[in-house]
């Protein structure tokens, strides 16, 4: 596996993914009870974005760096800026947190984080950072295993996200979907997040219109697009699927997704959001 995040922390995709997290994992702290979050594809946790990966490619110029000081009223999008200045205190953009790190800052004592990550370097970074957390639990493999293996948690409450490297294009969405199937036969009530990039619509196409089978009463479809979804050889947007969604998180959404456009966006630049299932009376 050639994949490292380090050189995309940060970027449009990154920060959609992270806003979206945020906001789902705000929802459940409505309710008192614990719950558990998996992260199948958790990364090293954090980005020093002074180093050279981020560096080479400035990807986080173009995401992040436009986003936390943006002006908004968008709550899911301030959540995610003040997330953001709590990792950087002296003002300026030197650390990137990834999903673990993200989640971990937003939970509460009795909730609980458990990570997968393949890469052995990797996992031992983010085993580092959280040596001294009680909360969070770091393993070193493969996160689609941990659908048979954790789920459901106890008590059934949280959140699993779905992040994988797509490095292998069509086999990824497969597995992704698999991961889905077997997670929902599990725990029909889990919250399930899965990202999915956007190069080229139509090679999409058929991935949707499975995740749209599912056995699931809600389904929820949100893109990003930072330019026109006509090249396959550039991450034009990304996407969140998010199944089970939690009351309201749409309408959270809803709110961020033009603020989003217009700071990460080029000519050409969309956003979506639309029910790919709804069975639920609101
Ligand atoms: C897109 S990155 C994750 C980013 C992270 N979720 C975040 O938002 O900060 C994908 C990560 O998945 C890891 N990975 C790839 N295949 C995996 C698998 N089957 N199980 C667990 N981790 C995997 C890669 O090493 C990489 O670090």
């Amino acid at each position: 596996m050639n994949y490292r995040h380090a050189f995309h922390a940060g970027n449009h995709a990154d920060v959609f993914k992270h806003v979206v997290l945020l906001a789902l994992i705000d929802a459940l702290k409505r309710k008192d009870t614990p719950f558990m979050v998996l992260d199948t594809h958790a990364g090293r946790g954090r980005y020093a974005l002074h180093d050279n990966p981020a560096r080479k490619t400035g990807e986080a110029d173009a995401g992040v760096a436009r986003v936390l000081g943006a002006k908004t009223d968008a709550i899911a999008i301030r959540r995610y800026q003040e997330a953001l200045r709590h990792c950087n205190p002296d003002g300026g953009l030197r650390i990137y947190p990834g999903s673990p790190m993200l989640a971990a800052m937003a939970l509460r004592d009795d909730d609980r984080l458990v990570c997968y990550e393949m890469q052995a370097d990797e996992a031992r970074a983010l085993t580092a950072l959280f040596a001294r957390d009680r909360r969070v639990h770091v393993q070193t493999g493969d996160g689609y295993a941990a659908m048979k293996s954790l789920l459901p948690p106890k008590p059934r409450r949280g959140l699993v996200l779905i992040d994988p490297p797509y490095e292998t294009q069509e086999a990824e969405f497969g597995a992704a979907l698999a991961a889905l199937t077997e997670g929902l036969q599990r725990w029909p009530q889990g919250i399930f997040a899965v990202w999915f990039p956007i190069k080229e619509r139509r090679s999409l196409q058929r991935f949707l219109r499975a995740i749209a089978k599912l056995p699931a009463q809600d389904i929820l479809l949100a893109e990003l697009l930072i330019r026109p979804d006509d090249s396959p050889l550039r991450l034009n947007g990304s996407g969140m699927l998010i199944v089970n969604p939690p009351w309201k998180l749409d309408a959270e959404i809803a709110a961020a997704l033009p603020s989003l456009t217009a700071e990460l966006g080029e000519a050409g630049a969309s956003h979506r959001l639309e029910w790919l299932r709804r069975e639920a009376t609101a």
